[in-house]
């Protein structure tokens, strides 16, 4: 398994943390490239639940080296909450890593987020509010705040001060918010952070490059999901990273021939939290059956997820767009007792019938569904391999399979370790 990227192939939610927390077993490395702690991944183990937002999901081992790599962005009170948690539970983040390139979320990230969401009105994105959108904003426009910049702690006072300075100006008379943000109190909060953090600081690309160089089995663990990438996801009700399987190279600081292959984590139907369109998204019974039989409730937010029927447009878009070897189709066990099972094969505007995920919203908004319909399985969460699934259930699977255009390898019947079948 040398190098593999596991990412998410629809909007998030795919359990994505499973699979990887199946495949550390084997690994040697996990790292983060993107996103930050608006990821919410959920790792069951014998009934204990673990929830990351920034932390890899391998740390559960002990023994991997766990990697947050640079195109993460880092709420540092975030990640020592996170560190505390797992401590709590007697679990070392000795062996966690952190880029000294990865930028900072700072508190008045935060707070835009918020604001800038408020002011869009009907309009906002639905964003976690975790200051993710303004974080990158800041990267992207050259003024924001790196892991390294708190090692030279007067270099990083003077750009918190000048920071600060516009950012009071903009909630202030732009945004017209009576908030002013103190830069010597957030200067003092930081350093009090470095402190505790830095022992994790390090060029994680030396390490990832070595780690790959020499063999070792690598993995990446990708946060967020195809459609919610800022340039291929359902624009602008998108996270701001690139969640695909490129945005590994440029988030960890390696070239894409040192990526050996892919996996697209998919749920066996679709869920999506936050605004913007969804072709297939249910509002009837079985829309609520499957967000109640799935718990399909936000990690980060507690959000109750939108759900409706897996989508094979969007499905052959992420095996496209990330160049995925394998699927991992994840929840089928969710649909058991649902008498006829929907996939959507293709839109149709009008007459015209639409094989290729649309670019615009304005597009996707007139797209209808086509769906071929499958008949369903009964309870199958107890099954441990292939073979024992109901033929239903395999014909399912084939036909995702068939319709995304590359290979089912792995399938999930519950949220636990054990219940994942390799097909
Ligand atoms: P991620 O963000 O992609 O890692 O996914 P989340 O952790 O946010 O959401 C996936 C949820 O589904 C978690 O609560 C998992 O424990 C759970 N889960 C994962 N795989 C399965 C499965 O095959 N069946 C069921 N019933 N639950 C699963
Ligand atoms: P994991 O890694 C599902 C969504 C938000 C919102 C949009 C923008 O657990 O799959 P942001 O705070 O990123 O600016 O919000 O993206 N979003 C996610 N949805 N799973 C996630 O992560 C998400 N991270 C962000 O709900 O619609
Ligand atoms: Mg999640």
């Amino acid at each position: 398994m040398p190098s593999q990227v596991i990412i998410g192939a629809q909007w998030g939610d795919e359990g994505k943390a499973k699979i990887i927390d199946i495949l550390s077993k084997d690994a040697d490395v996990v790292v983060r490239s993107q996103g930050g702690n608006n990821a919410g991944h959920t790792v069951a183990v014998n009934g204990e639940v673990y929830k990351f937002h920034l932390i890899p999901s391998g740390i559960l081992y002990g023994d991997k080296l766990c990697v947050i790599g640079n195109g993460v962005v880092i709420d540092p009170q975030g990640i020592l909450e996170e560190i505390e948690g797992l401590e709590a539970k007697n679990i070392s983040t000795d062996r966690l890593r952190i880029s000294l390139r990865a930028h900072l979320v700072m508190p008045y990230h935060k707070v835009l987020d918020g604001i800038k969401e408020e002011y869009r009105g009907n309009d906002d994105i639905g964003t976690t509010k975790k200051g993710i959108g303004p974080c990158y904003m800041d990267k992207v426009e050259r003024s924001g705040l790196r892991v390294c910049d708190l090692l030279n702690p007067e270099y990083f006072a003077q750009k918190v001060r000048e920071n600060v300075k516009i950012k009071n100006l903009i909630i202030n008379r732009v945004y017209e918010k009576d908030i002013v943000l103190d830069a010597e109190t957030i200067i003092s909060e930081y350093m009090g952070y470095s402190e505790r953090l830095k022992k994790y600081f390090a060029d994680t690309t030396v390490i990832v490059h070595d780690a790959i160089q020499s063999n070792k089995n690598v993995l990446f663990e990708g946060a967020q999901g195809t459609l919610l990438d800022i340039d291929l996801g359902t624009y602008p009700y998108v996270t701001s990273s690139h969640p695909i399987t490129g945005g590994v190279c440029v988030g960890s600081g390696i070239g894409p021939t040192m990526i050996d292959s892919s996996i697209g984590v998919m749920k066996g139907y679709i869920t999506r939290v936050g605004k913007g369109p969804f072709p297939t998204e249910l509002f009837d019974e079985t829309g609520k059956q499957i967000r109640d039989v799935g718990h399909e409730y936000g990690t980060t937010t507690g959000r109750p997820r939108r759900c409706g029927w897996f989508d094979a447009v969007i499905g052959k878009f992420a095996v496209r767009t990330s160049g995925l070897t394998e699927i991992a189709l994840n929840k089928i066990d969710v649909l058991s007792n649902i008498e006829t099972i929907k996939i959507c094969t293709a839109y149709k505007k009008g007459d015209e019938i639409i094989n290729e995920f649309p670019a615009s919203l304005e597009e996707l908004k007139d797209c209808e569904p086509v769906y071929e319909e499958l008949p369903g399985w009964g309870d199958i969460d107890h099954i441990r391999s292939y073979e024992d699934l109901p033929k239903e259930a395999k014909a399912y699977i084939k036909r995702v399979e068939e319709l995304c255009g590359a290979k089912v390898t792995m399938v999930g019947v519950g949220p636990e370790r054990e219940q994942n079948i390799y097909v």
